[in-house]
């Protein structure tokens, strides 16, 4: 795994470097494979990276998104994940319905909606159960408990190994997240993080030693790429 530690001066320095790194990943999937693919994080840092992402003239067609993890509310909900990026962006650009790959939330049971969003991916990437396939980018954000996608501290998700996804908990609300496996099998995951609150997180994420369970981030170890962009807020104490 090639790990790269980014520490940016502030969150508009952030952004712009996330935006530098996603479009030269997306230009190189597009050049190689034809098509790019692309698993959104939800929470707030994000939200101006998609607003920038919008701005661009991009081969929308070759661009397909999906959600990392996702709230188990309606999509037009304030909580959703996909509301929040159809705002920033997907609403905003000429992007084909049928690229924007969301999570399954109305099946009124997370479980039947998790093993939908799986069967969905299986059948866009060809794979069969028990395989991983490769999305080109993962994008995460990381909670000040070191969740990330909706893999929380101490949970069922977290002992999840044999499927794509599953279903998350976040103090008795049911999430439907990607499985680290799945985010470990992406050609690059990048990490936005900004916020003196997530130091302490950090702290225990790059430490030698600390429990994985109590602090999910740690599972994230991709064979391919890993990045780490923060603001200095985040990343002060951290030697980059
Ligand atoms: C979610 C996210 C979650 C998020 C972190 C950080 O659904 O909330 O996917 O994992 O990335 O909680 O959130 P902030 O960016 O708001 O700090």
């Amino acid at each position: 795994m090639k790990k790269t530690v980014e520490i940016l001066a502030d969150q508009t320095a952030l952004i712009a470097r996330s935006l530098d790194l996603i479009l030269t990943k997306l230009d190189n999937a597009i050049k190689q494979q034809g098509q790019f693919t692309l698993a959104l994080a939800g929470g707030s840092t994000p939200k101006p990276l998609y607003e920038a992402i919008a701005t661009q003239k991009l081969p929308w067609d070759k661009i397909h998104v999906f959600w990392g993890d996702e709230r188990y509310v309606p999509p037009d909900h304030p909580d959703s994940n996909e509301r929040m990026a159809r705002l920033a962006w997907l609403d905003q650009v000429n992007i084909p319905t049928t690229n924007i790959h969301a999570v399954p939330t109305l099946d009124n049971d997370p479980a039947v909606s998790a093993a939908k969003y799986e069967q969905h991916l299986q059948t866009f990437f060809s794979s069969k159960p028990g395989e991983f396939p490769a999305l080109d980018v993962v994008l995460l954000g990381m909670g000040d408990d070191a969740h990330t996608a909706s893999l929380f501290p101490h949970t069922e998700a977290l002992q999840v190994r044999d499927r794509l996804i599953t279903v998350g908990n976040k103090d008795g609300n049911p999430r439907i997240t990607f499985t680290y496996p799945f985010i470990n099998a992406a050609k690059s995951v990048i990490f936005l993080v900004a916020g003196a609150n997530k130091r302490p997180a950090l702290a225990q994420v790059f430490a030698d030693s600390a429990d994985d369970l109590a602090y999910p981030c740690r599972l994230i170890k991709p064979q391919s790429e890993l990045y780490w962009l923060l603001d200095a807020a985040a990343g002060a104490e951290l030697s980059a």
